[in-house]
């Protein structure tokens, strides 16, 4: 099995490389609906100086037949490797993924990195299932659990309705809230990035110890024109500080072009300061609100919570979400 650096830029391997990431993320998992060839691509072709990335193919003779694609933070976490390695359902057990994790590893060390960290799709009662096995295989070990939980859409507006009055109580008069698509305006940017920044080191993440992020606007900015190119639509409501300014909470959904039916639930966050005011709730009802009278095609809203985040697991419960699957992260200490 031979690994090789695959060619953003060459469009026959990037179809195939799709073919294989699809068809392995779609394998007994119904419910997933990928992002379009189209704007894959887009994302593929955009150098992110910040977290640049690299795909390495697994050839079986002529045929690629798995693809490792790492991510290698510049800016914080520089001794990471976030990486993901999918192998075609037809061309498993042939090694053709330990062969991609050996290539990574490898790269790792050459890029000077101790750890790497990687996540994974498995069905919620699955101690024992292959692809955990592969990891620990592989000397990872489990760090943390997120849970997969999908919410059906539309929410009836009396359930959203009571949530938002339940919080109003608690954040009315301080606070004002605000919906932006496409991103927040130049003057609310440089608080929502610093918001923005804590998500890594607030969230639950088990064992892993992630620094805060390095978000800048000019950074933000730069991901505003790559959704765009994609097509894709982000909803942001915000809640402003009143006395200061500042945005202290937020919450992102991110519809992709090519999935018509899918919202990808991004970020939220309330500032430490300004907890238990409902503010985390206020914000995830407001986006809600949105997506569901201008996007009446999506369907489902998709998000991933640790299961050790009581506070946002009892929003999402008040919602409806309901769990889908597990997506456990392992690192590995090089
Ligand atoms: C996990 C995955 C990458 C494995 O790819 P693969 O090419 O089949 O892996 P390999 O053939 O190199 O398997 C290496 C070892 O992993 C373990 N393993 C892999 N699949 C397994 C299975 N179905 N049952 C039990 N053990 C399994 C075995 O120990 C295997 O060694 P062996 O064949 O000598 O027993 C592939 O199933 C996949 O793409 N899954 C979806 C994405 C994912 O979960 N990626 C893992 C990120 S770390």
């Amino acid at each position: 099995m031979e690994t090789r650096l695959i060619d953003v830029h060459d469009d026959e391997v990037c179809a195939r490389a799709y073919e294989v990431i699809v068809a392995s993320k779609d394998h007994e998992r119904p419910w997933h609906e990928p992002p379009s060839l189209a704007e894959t691509l887009v994302e593929w072709r955009h150098v992110d100086e910040a977290e640049p990335m690299e795909m390495w193919g697994a050839w079986d003779g002529d045929e690629l037949v798995g693809v490792a694609t790492i991510w290698l933070p510049m800016s914080d976490n520089t001794s990471m490797v976030w990486h993901d390695v999918q192998v075609h359902p037809a061309h498993r057990r042939r090694a053709a993924g330990s062969a991609l994790v050996e290539r990574i590893v490898h790269r790792a060390g050459e890029e000077g990195r101790s750890t790497l960290v990687t996540d994974l799709m498995v069905p919620p009662e699955s101690e024992d299932h292959p692809y955990r096995r592969f990891a620990e295989r592989h000397g990872f070990r489990l760090s943390n659990t997120e849970i997969i939980r999908h919410l059906q859409l539309p929410v009836a507006e009396d359930v959203l309705g009571r949530q938002a009055e339940h919080a109003r109580a608690r954040w009315e008069g301080e606070y004002r809230l605000e919906t932006h698509v496409g991103g927040v305006p130049p003057e609310l940017q440089p608080s929502l990035c610093a918001v923005m920044n804590q998500l890594a080191v607030d969230a639950p993440t088990g064992d892993i110890d992630f620094e805060e992020e390095t978000l800048t606007p000019e950074r933000y900015e730069e991901y505003l024109a790559l959704f765009r190119r994609q097509g894709r639509v982000r909803l942001t409501t915000v809640a402003v500080h009143e006395a200061t300014g500042d945005v202290v909470a937020y919450t992102d959904l991110m519809l992709p072009s090519g999935a018509p039916s899918v919202a990808w639930q991004w970020g939220t966050l309330v500032h430490k300061a300004h907890r238990g005011r409902r503010l985390g709730m206020a914000v995830k009802v407001e986006n809600l609100r949105r997506l569901q009278d201008d996007h009446p095609e999506r369907q489902r809203v998709v998000t991933g919570n640790d299961d050790t985040n009581a506070w946002m697991v009892s929003i999402n419960e008040d919602l409806g979400f309901r769990i889908v699957e597990l997506c456990p992260a392992y690192q590995r200490r090089l």
